[in-house]
């Protein structure tokens, strides 16, 4: 039998992330949330990946051994000094900073499995061209998160150039519901102990595509007006103090002041057509970077790419 997992999946635990003087957070999605939205993708496996967090994964690892169809793998995604490496199957939590090559030896140590995640990207911080040095299990050859034409094509043909090197994989990188489903690794077997053996026998299968445009939309106006509804919660005491969501502490921390400035900027971008300027904008930038870099590519091999 052949069965589908997403090796690479997002909650609230992942943190913010910072625009300038703004600030979002990267999801808003509960552990289990993305858990039961794995399920309904009909994944075998889903394994939690927070950025360099692994209290999520544990709650959902926690949540998953009440379901018959799914296994839910702890795992994190570790930024490095030389980018992002993704651990599965891990016991404990692995410091940021270190090296590519330390945090790949401290996988390992707690029997687990390393894999780049998106590479090549150029808008996240990636392992880039160091990926052909590294000891890694697998690669994601497809990550949904990049719609761009540069960022898994770049991976695949560094698949294909390697053969036989790493385990194909094709993974959600799902911030929130909306982009999860299209992008998964196909494995023989059902459940994660098959999932593992697929990939330290690299006989996996990087499937799907990514999450159109529209659906990083959704992510980013769910984030938006979840923040906002966070923030009245609170100024009606419906916020629990001893939830241990970091987004509620979050909110029950922010200061009068950016409580205002952000239901403010949150009624601006969630004002039309100021969301659809605003994928529109992002797709262009993206859409000019992979035209420079495919033109500075062609300037050093002689011919156009
Ligand atoms: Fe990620």
């Amino acid at each position: 039998m052949i069965s589908k997992a997403d090796t690479h999946v997002h909650t609230y635990y992942s943190g913010t992330t910072n625009y300038k003087i703004l600030r979002f957070p990267e999801s808003v999605a509960s552990p289990e949330t993305q858990v039961d939205c794995a399920r309904k993708h009909g994944m075998s496996v889903v394994c939690i990946t927070d950025h360099s967090e692994i209290k999520g994964a544990f709650r959902a690892e926690r949540y998953g051994r009440g379901l018959k169809d799914i296994d839910v793998v702890v795992g994190e995604e570790v930024m490095t000094s030389d980018g992002e490496i993704i651990g599965l199957w891990l016991n404990e939590f692995i410091r940021p900073n270190m090296t590519a090559e330390e945090t790949i030896d401290e996988i390992r140590s707690q029997g687990g499995i390393a894999i780049a995640p998106h590479p090549f990207g150029f808008y996240v911080r990636c392992v880039g061209h160091k990926v052909t040095e590294l000891d890694l299990d697998g690669i994601e050859t497809i990550n949904g998160g990049h719609v761009d034409e540069w960022t898994n094509n770049m991976a695949k043909g560094c698949f294909r150039s390697n053969p036989g090197r790493w385990a194909e994989i094709g993974a959600s990188d799902a911030h929130s519901t909306y982009t999860m489903g299209y992008t998964w690794t196909e494995f023989s077997g059902e459940g994660e102990d098959d999932l593992r053996k697929a990939i330290l026998s690299k006989s996996t299968v990087a499937c799907g595509r990514p999450a159109p445009v529209f659906t990083q939309s959704q992510w980013s106006l769910q984030v938006v007006l979840d923040g906002m509804r966070m923030i009245v919660d609170r100024w009606r005491g419906k916020l629990d103090p001893n939830d241990d969501s970091p987004l509620v502490q979050k909110t029950l921390n922010l200061p009068p002041t950016k409580q205002l400035a952000a239901l403010i900027g949150g009624a601006i971008y969630c004002t039309p057509p100021i969301p659809f300027i605003g994928a529109w904008a992002a797709t262009t930038w993206i859409d000019r970077q992979v035209k420079r870099m495919k033109a500075d590519m062609g300037k050093s091999y002689g011919y156009k790419v």
